[in-house]
């Protein structure tokens, strides 16, 4: 009887493997596990047997009959797809979406700046984000005890270089990128320097431990105060629109001498003055200079020779005053309320 179970069971699976319509599909089950069904006859004829063979192929039977019932359930829901879905197309169900993605703020202005600046026939750089001691600060006249070193507090790499000495860190600033530049191109040199920076804030609506700056350098042989200035007016009319006012005011930086700031007339009151410019009418973005001989110097270039001028925007400051976003940390969050905006 076990023999005889197991055959027929080879031949259900054999039979279904053929089946291609419902309608077949359904003779077949009749034909096996219809009430006069072969299956079902042989476990009719288990009551007759011994007790304890009873026990054996009646286990066995109800194995295969669920086996077999499953298998019969499977390809019923597999065929009643197909059949009623062939042939018959809803023209009204509205089409799916497609989710299409964009730039971010920050790239936005990213982009834009690059044009600008590609049109003045600048390169576009980049450099390490894990940077030296040497790069970041040393190079940029920032020696080891300065206290400008205090503003830019950043993340130190806990490896120790061959003297001994902690001297890789998340860079700061872009401007050591500065120095790359001029050791592998020299001058004349024409570059712009798009990244992102790392400093160790308590992070807050205006800071955050990471950020986009944008450098700019440029090194020729009569490079003055008046081209960094024409350069940072167009920025400003690019970005804000044409009525757009640049004012700069003596600022320290240890790279440049003189140093200066980088103002523009608010673009949200027009210079009336707002909450976003703090009353004041002006947006402060862009440090500047013209480039300390120490630092051409550091970077291979002859400072009696050449002259030239830096400038660093904070591209994420932009991103929140041209689109007034009021909580700098909304730019790294990845939050898509924020993003989808956009
Ligand atoms: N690196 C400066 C900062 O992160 C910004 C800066 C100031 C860049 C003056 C420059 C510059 O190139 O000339 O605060």
């Amino acid at each position: 009887m076990k023999n005889k179970l197991e055959e027929l069971k080879k031949k259900i699976l054999e039979d279904l493997s053929r089946v291609k319509s419902g309608e077949l599909l359904r003779e077949l089950e009749i034909k096996y596990l219809g009430r006069k069904g072969e299956l079902s006859n042989i476990l009719r004829a288990i009551k007759d047997l011994g007790a304890e063979e009873k026990q054996e192929i009646g286990a066995i039977a109800n194995a295969i009959k669920n086996d077999v019932s499953v298998e019969f359930e499977r390809i019923k829901k597999e065929i009643g797809g197909k059949e009623e879905t062939a042939g018959f197309v809803d023209v009204t169900i509205p089409g799916k979406k497609i989710a299409c993605g964009h730039l971010h703020p920050i790239t936005i202005i990213q982009a834009e700046l690059e044009d600008l600046f590609k049109s003045m026939g600048f390169m576009v750089l980049d450099g390490p984000e894990l940077e030296s001691d040497y790069y970041n600060f040393e190079a940029l006249n920032i020696p080891k005890t300065h206290p400008a070193r205090d503003m830019q507090d950043t993340f130190y790499i806990d490896k120790k270089n061959q003297n001994g000495e902690y001297d890789l860190l998340m860079r700061t600033h872009t401007s050591p990128v500065q120095i790359r530049a001029m050791q592998k191109y020299g001058a004349p040199l024409r570059a712009v320097i798009p990244g992102r920076c790392f400093r160790s804030e308590a992070t807050d609506a205006r800071h955050e431990h990471t950020l986009y700056q944008f450098e700019g350098l440029m090194i020729g042989e009569d490079i003055n105060f008046s081209h960094l200035k024409g350069i940072l007016e167009l920025v400003g009319k690019k970005l804000f629109g044409a009525e757009t006012k640049l004012r700069m005011r003596p600022k320290f930086y240890p790279f440049v001498e003189p140093g200066t700031n980088g103002e523009y007339t608010c673009s949200l009151c027009g210079g009336k003055g707002c909450r976003v410019c703090k009353g004041s009418g002006w947006l402060e973005v862009i440090g500047a200079g013209l480039v300390h001989p120490n630092v051409l110097a550091s970077g291979g270039i002859d400072p009696e020779k050449y002259s030239g001028f830096a400038f660093g925007f904070g591209l994420s400051r932009l991103a929140q005053l041209k689109y007034g976003i009021d909580d700098a940390r909304l730019a790294m969050s990845g939050d898509l309320r924020f993003l989808n905006q956009f």
